[in-house]
């Protein structure tokens, strides 16, 4: 495992345990704290996908690591993809009144079930780069790499995160 991925790894599992707290600390003084504490999670957990992208565009542009690499960093973009769901508790879009800043549109509580989808999604397109990244075939690795960050990434945000100026 590389130091990258470890870290990955580590923001995954923060993001999962820091939902359990979300889901069990009680009463109202926390609830302020735990939209937060997610949107905090989440803002982290989506720059970490962005960082794993980056590593793997290295790769296809000037050829930084190797085959096994861009399938590490898929492997981790593909467990952050398992704990989305979790870091967007009720009550913490955009247009709810928490003062804290977020572009994370309403359309993902009233579209629950195609804002969970869209997270499935890009597991089953990171998954699919893993397997494409152990075959070491560099063309297919930019097929299935364009795919994720088009459909994977840009499926949700079309959607579900405000357009940024
Ligand atoms: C299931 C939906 C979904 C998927 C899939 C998704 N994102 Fe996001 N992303 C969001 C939402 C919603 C926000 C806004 C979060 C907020 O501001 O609270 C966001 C925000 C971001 C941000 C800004 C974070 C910040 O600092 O505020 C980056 C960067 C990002 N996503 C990158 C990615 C990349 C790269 C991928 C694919 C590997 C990805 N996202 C996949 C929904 C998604």
């Amino acid at each position: 495992m590389t130091v990258r991925s470890r870290l990955a790894a580590a923001t995954a599992a923060f993001v999962v345990v820091s939902c359990v707290g979300l889901l069990t600390s009680p009463g109202t003084i926390g609830a302020t704290m735990d939209v937060k504490d997610a949107i905090e999670a989440r803002q982290k957990a989506m720059k970490e996908n962005a960082e794993h992208m980056k590593a793997i565009n290295a790769y296809l542009e000037t050829g930084q690591g190797d085959p096994a690499m861009v399938a590490e960093h898929a492997k981790a973009i593909a467990e952050i993809a398992k704990a989305i769901p979790t870091v967007f508790p009720a009550g913490s879009s955009l247009a709810d009144n928490h003062g804290i800043k977020t572009a994370a549109k309403p359309e993902i509580w009233t579209d629950r079930a195609g804002f969970e989808q869209a997270a499935t999604y890009l597991g089953e397109e990171a998954e699919e780069l893993v397997e494409v990244a152990d075959g070491g075939d560099k063309q297919a690795i930019a097929a299935a790499f364009a795919e994720l960050g088009k459909e994977g990434c840009g499926g949700c945000h079309s959607k579900f995160r405000q357009k940024q100026d």
